[in-house]
């Protein structure tokens, strides 16, 4: 057991003697008093507080940024931090160079946080395209003054070819490996490193935190200041981490980032990937695991209503043994799931697209990127001689937990998919769900962009469609 988190600071190893669900960002500007690092929103929203976290992947250390409001220091522990006062090396990082040339500062308290998600762009992604520039952006919400500008500067610095972040090589990371256990101030952080780590631990200890990404649990962290006294991280458990793949079948461990998940299913599903990138920012994505998604069991998250209309599978573990469940018997009520006590999610596994497949999946919110969906409405179909053989249709934001649309699926199945059929879903729809009204959206109006969706669904798959906008 150790009393000291253990990981690069701008390049140097550091020891801080610090509780461990301690923001990273409140022990940044109180302790080290580096104070480039900014509190804005302290909910993820913002973007002032990001700052770029590196791990070893492979033979390289990968940059990506992530948000410290909700970011606890146990997480940091074997990872390198950099902070807006480490990027300048001698001279300025190019992005902060370029910005500086090109008049594309913000205020004081965004700058240093686009500062920092360029500078992860381009040590991560040094061919980004303008989608990808404007992506690394969605997770700093300003656009107070010189957007344009800033934009320009990070093409000029992707043009240049990218720019690596300054620090650690792989093999010094082996000074710092993550440490199974820290405690301190009466919290535990327990790093398992396997699965039967993991399970022995969740066995023993059924009511500590099972952390993934933190970023649904980060927020309470910081909005609410709760304490994590006994956590169980995963984000160091080999075989949540995997990614495997097979002729038919992806399978994600449940650590497994939606960054991650996009590299991986973008080749296979292009409208889960245009979904996933509007999931939160790069910063929420890059810490927010496919896992801790289903695990929150949120009516409104925008994974499981896309997987379950994919056919996904979720793989149970405890020490008695591992069971399957088809995603959709998972969610029982609001925020109740299948996962019993001694239990964790272990992998979701999805089928991979066959001929005759048709899937979409459509994201409703208020703002196009960084929001959560009022509705959000997947639909798969199989058709064979231009008629559907099979159906599945599933929506969030529509009853307390996601949820199948067996009688809409069933008006889809031997149609053509032509207007008549989409009318009798849609009227499927309507007469099986009584969405709550909440400031995002009334019952109306989730229903009527319920039956909509189906529309738009069955122009896609006919052609018919028009883009209005770049998505
Ligand atoms: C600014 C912001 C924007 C967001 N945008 C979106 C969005 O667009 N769409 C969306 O759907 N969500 C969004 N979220 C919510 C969140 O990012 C996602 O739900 C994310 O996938 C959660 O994953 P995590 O690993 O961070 O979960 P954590 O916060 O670590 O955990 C969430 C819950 O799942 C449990 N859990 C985690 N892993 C496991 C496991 N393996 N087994 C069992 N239980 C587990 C935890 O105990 C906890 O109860 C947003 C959050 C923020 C702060
Ligand atoms: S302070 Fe706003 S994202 Fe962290
Ligand atoms: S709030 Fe900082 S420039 Fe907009």
């Amino acid at each position: 057991m150790s009393n000291s988190v253990r990981f690069f600071l701008n390049g140097q190893i550091h020891e801080a003697n610090v509780r461990p669900d301690t923001t990273v960002l409140d022990w940044l500007r109180n302790v080290p008093r580096l104070t480039g690092t900014k509190e804005g929103c302290a909910e993820g929203d913002c973007g002032a507080c990001s700052l770029l976290i590196g791990h070893v992947d492979g033979d390289q250390v990968k940059y990506h940024a992530a948000n410290s409001c909700i970011l606890a220091m146990g997480q940091i522990d074997g990872r390198a931090l950099v902070t807006v006062e480490g990027l300048k090396t001698g001279e300025l990082h190019p992005i902060q160079a370029a910005m500086a040339e090109n008049g594309s500062s913000q205020c004081g308290f965004c700058t240093p946080g686009i500062v920092m998600s360029l500078a992860g762009l381009a040590a991560s992604n040094p061919q980004a395209d303008d989608e990808a520039i404007h992506d690394a952006l969605a997770g700093n919400l300003c656009r107070c003054t010189g957007y344009r500008p800033i934009v320009e500067a990070a093409r000029k610095v992707v043009a240049a070819g990218g720019a690596a972040i300054a620090g650690p090589h792989v093999a010094a990371f082996a000074e710092i490996e993550p440490q199974s256990m820290l405690s301190d101030g009466g919290a535990v952080f327990h790093q398992p490193a396997s699965l039967n780590e993991l399970l022995a631990l969740r066995s023993e200890k059924p009511e500590a935190i099972l952390l993934g990404g933190g970023t649904d649990l980060g927020v309470a962290l910081a909005d609410y200041h709760t304490d994590w006294n006994e956590v169980i991280a995963l984000a160091s458990v080999r075989e949540l981490r995997q990614i495997c793949e097979t002729d038919n079948h992806l399978s994600f461990g449940a650590a497994v980032t939606w960054e991650e998940v996009l590299a991986r299913v973008s080749a296979h599903y292009p409208s889960l990937a245009t979904l996933i990138r509007r999931f939160g920012s790069t910063q929420i994505r890059s810490m927010g695991t496919i896992g801790g998604n289903i695990g929150t069991a949120s009516p409104i998250g925008d994974g499981p209503p896309a997987l379950i209309a994919l056919g996904a599978e979720i793989e149970l573990a405890s020490l008695s043994g591992h069971r399957f469940l088809s995603l959709e018997d998972f969610f029982l009520d609001y925020r109740k799931t299948e996962l019993r006590p001694n239990e964790v999610i272990a992998s979701i596994s999805i089928p991979k697209p066959k001929e005759g497949q048709a899937f979409r999946v459509y994201k409703i919110s208020k703002r196009y990127d960084q929001d959560i969906s009022t509705v959000c409405g997947a639909f798969s179909v199989f058709r064979e001689e231009g008629q559907v053989r099979s159906a599945r249709i599933a929506f969030g934001g529509m009853a307390a937990t996601p949820i199948r649309a067996i009688e809409a699926e069933q008006a889809l199945v031997g149609t053509a998919l032509d207007r008549r059929a989409a009318e009798s879903c849609a009227a499927a729809i309507s007469a099986r769900f009584q969405p709550l009204s909440d400031w995002r959206g009334s019952a109306e109006y989730r229903l009527q962009v319920a039956a909509n969706l189906v529309e738009r669904f069955r122009r896609d798959v006919a052609g018919e469609t028009v883009e209005v906008m770049a998505l």
